[in-house]
């Protein structure tokens, strides 16, 4: 997490979890103006960091975290675009051609089946070869699946909001979709090849996979 006060912003103690660490260790990997996606930045701590590994960054949100704008504003970083945009709406237009890395964590829970799938078609297209992607969602199985009143529903009607009480508790306010581990990997695996994949101790999803 990042904050403001009189003496700056700071940038540094934002959780880095398995996921981050292999994705900021590929990138690391990668040469100077990498393409490289954050899809659902939020405050944008890994564009950031992406952003120092003079990669060309796309950090999409839609609502674009104040933070990053104000980074990219002191620092006047031409590399990092900051993209205003709804994922469940994207067009190929809106994507970059030959990305070397895709990210995104706890964002494309907000998309339903129809635009998540059509998100990954989208993405793989213009992922380069060898290119890498890096998803991690929110688990049905989860804590927040507890009071998820569509759990049972078919996937592809799956999309509702939490009860009353976990919308305030998790701070999510709009509907979501949620799979299970098999789930999840089946629409992975449509599109990518799977390199790892893993549940954490909460029942949260996590995938690693390269283009096909
Ligand atoms: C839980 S936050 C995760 C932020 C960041 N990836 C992280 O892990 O700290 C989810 C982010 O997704 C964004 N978001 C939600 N629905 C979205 C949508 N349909 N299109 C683009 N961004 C969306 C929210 O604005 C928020 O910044």
């Amino acid at each position: 997490m990042f904050w403001n006060n009189k003496r700056g912003i700071q940038v540094t103690n934002q959780r880095l979890g398995r996921l981050e660490k292999m994705t900021l260790k590929y990138a690391l990997d990668l040469n100077k103006n990498s393409i490289t996606l954050d899809l659902g930045g939020g405050n944008g701590y890994i564009s950031w960091i992406l952003t120092l590994f003079h990669h060309q960054v796309f950090y999409y949100d839609i609502k674009p975290n104040w933070r990053i704008k104000w980074l990219k504003k002191i620092f006047n970083f031409k590399k990092l675009k900051i993209l205003k945009k709804d994922l469940k709406k994207i067009n190929y237009s809106d994507l970059p051609k030959n990305i070397d890395l895709i990210y995104s964590a706890r964002t494309l829970h907000y998309l339903n089946y129809e635009n998540f799938e059509a998100l990954l078609k989208k993405l793989e297209s213009r992922l380069k070869k060898n290119g890498k992607i890096f998803i991690t969602v929110t688990g049905v199985e989860s804590e927040i699946g507890k009071k998820y009143p569509c759990a049972e529903k078919k996937i592809e009607e799956r999309f509702c909001f939490l009860e009353k009480e976990y919308q305030e508790r998790f701070e999510i306010k709009e509907k979501i979709f949620l799979m299970n581990f098999e789930e999840f990997q089946e629409i992975f695996k449509k599109y990518f090849i799977l390199e790892e994949a893993w549940e954490s101790d909460f029942k949260n999803l996590f995938f690693v996979g390269f283009k096909k």
